[in-house]
């Protein structure tokens, strides 16, 4: 494997931008995550509101109409758009201009949510976050890869990256086919896990945050929306990816103390972000 280059504070600093003062919430950004399904909709109430607490100004989320009121009452700061479907996502149509799109959380794989991401793939111009089930419907339909704009960013976690680059038999070829995969398709990969490493082509990151009380449900749709929103604070995809996963990390180093390995949920990443950035 080629030497990673380590996501540290020192890398954090050389990316980090400091906020503007005079700044207003129509430039920190106007976010859209696109996610949920019957039974799933906390995949992106945890999205969305991750997304917020990472600094953009507006998020709206694009959901089923069974998950209306459940948005609208978990995070009353997120603005809610719904398909006409009441228990999947159908038609992704929305008339706000959202910079970046973070879709996958809680998604599922109706084949009428797949062909809505086909028609997605087909028109999005914007910086894109693809994750969860979104990853496995273009893992179900490889010939739409072609159709990702430069640097879209893909956040698989193990058993999502099997399914999009196929079965390894060492961590030398996972590290080696995922490379091939990026360069090929022009792709940034988020490969989640412990490390989580992010390859860009031929160069590679490995995070320095981080702890086993990350593996709980939700902790990747949290990551999701992170990186949505620093994508949409006008950080490269590349420099998104990175500043998102270190803080990620941070927040179960910071929040470790106080819940322990055993009690420590999605949520806590959430509540952590703002201490992650001091
Ligand atoms: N150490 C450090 N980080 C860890 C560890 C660990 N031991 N275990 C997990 N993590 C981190 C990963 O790096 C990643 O950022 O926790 C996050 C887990 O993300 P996911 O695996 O996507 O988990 P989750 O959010 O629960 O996924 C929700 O979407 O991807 C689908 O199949 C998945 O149904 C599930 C849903
Ligand atoms: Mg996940």
């Amino acid at each position: 494997m080629m030497n990673p280059i380590y996501i540290n504070q020192n890398e954090i600093l050389k990316r980090y931008k400091q906020p503007d003062k005079f700044t207003h919430k129509g430039i920190q950004g106007h976010a859209l995550i696109i996610g949920g399904s019957y039974g799933k909709m906390g995949a992106v109430c945890l999205s969305s509101k991750a997304c917020l607490k990472t600094g953009c100004g507006l998020v709206t989320v694009f959901i089923p109409k069974c998950g209306y009121e459940i948005l609208q009452i978990a995070i009353p700061e997120v603005m809610v758009v719904t398909d006409n479907q009441e228990k999947f996502i159908s038609d992704i149509t929305f008339d706000i201009k959202p910079q970046a799109i973070g879709i996958g959380p809680g998604l599922g794989l109706e084949i009428e949510t797949q062909q809505a991401v086909y028609k997605l793939l087909q028109t999005n111009k914007i910086p894109l976050v693809i994750d969860a089930d979104a990853l496995n419907i273009l893992s179900k339909n490889k010939e739409w890869l072609p159709l990702l704009q430069p640097k879209t960013i893909l956040t698989p976690h193990p058993k999502e990256l099997e399914r999009l680059i196929g079965k390894w038999v060492s961590e030398e070829e996972k590290m080696a086919k995922t490379s091939t995969f990026s360069k090929q398709c022009n792709l940034i990969i988020v490969m989640k896990g412990a490390p989580t490493r992010i390859v860009d082509g031929e160069t590679i990151y490995e995070n320095t945050t981080g702890n086993a009380a990350l593996a709980t449900a939700g902790t990747g749709d949290v990551l999701t929306g992170m990186i949505t929103s620093l994508l949409v604070q006008s950080y490269e995809p590349i420099n998104a990816a990175i500043l998102g996963v270190y803080l990620h990390g941070l927040t179960a180093d910071i929040a470790l103390p106080e819940t322990g390995y055993q009690s420590f949920i999605a949520s806590d990443v959430i509540s952590n972000i703002g201490k992650a950035y001091l």
